[in-house]
């Protein structure tokens, strides 16, 4: 199977995984990406299994949307029971690289307000150390230069994002050579860089399971 059926395939068992899952008054958080997209594309047939979807970004909304689902904002959902989302990277401890689609700030928001978050991804974002993917730094405009200098400081390479604005009207640096041997130190150290608005690294709100597609099937950890 190549990359993009094992997306399709990932997507096919999540749908009955939240099928499991889901009453039919809860909110179901919905992430970015081609993995998802194709979770999006099958979900029509949970249509009465649930009462909403939080999405988080504009485009996952407005593919919600048009398949005839309701999506409310996150603030008036009184509980997210499970959030499905991708992954640039995961670990064995099911800490995750994400916002290679630049959505990582509401994505971050939605996976810390959800009470189960379920990562799919196919067999090539499976990392025994995170860090070869570039990691995604969501700046304010005016900050982008000096949290680039910051970044360079930690050993990393930074390049801003060409032709890119997020959905919160911020930018994005992209970052190479950074040091992951403690993923979660290095999370909050970036955070504490001022004008840094989130940035990619999933270690203080890992995944609760990750759904993993590979030429020998599904496994779930
Ligand atoms: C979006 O900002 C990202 O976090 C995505 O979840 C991630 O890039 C996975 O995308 P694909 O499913 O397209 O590989």
């Amino acid at each position: 199977m190549n990359t993009r059926q094992l997306k399709v395939r990932v997507a096919r068992e999540a749908i009955d995984y939240a099928r499991e899952r889901l009453a039919p008054d809860a909110v179901l958080g919905i992430g970015t990406g081609s993995t998802v997209n194709y979770f999006i594309d099958k979900l029509p047939q949970l249509i009465s299994q649930f009462s909403s979807c939080v999405a988080s970004s504009e485009a996952s909304a407005k593919r919600l949307i048009r398949k005839g689902f309701n999506v409310i904002d996150l603030s008036d959902a009184k509980a997210v029971q499970l959030y499905v989302d991708g992954a640039d990277e995961a670990d064995c401890a099911r800490r995750l690289i994400k916002g290679g689609g630049g959505a990582l700030t509401r994505e971050k928001i939605v996976a810390t307000a959800s009470e189960h978050f379920l990562c799919i991804i196919d067999e090539s974002k499976h990392k025994a150390r995170l860090g070869a993917f570039p990691l995604a730094v969501e700046v304010l405009p005016m900050a982008a230069v000096q949290v680039g200098k910051a970044l360079t400081s930690l050993g990393g390479r930074p390049v801003l994002r060409a032709d890119f604005c997020s959905d919160e009207g911020n930018q994005i640096i992209d970052v190479s050579n950074l040091d992951f041997s403690d993923p979660l130190a290095l999370e909050s150290e970036i955070n504490q860089i001022p004008g840094v608005v989130a940035n990619g690294i999933f270690a203080r709100r890992t995944a609760d399971q990750v759904m993993l597609a590979s030429q020998s099937g599904i496994s779930v950890y």
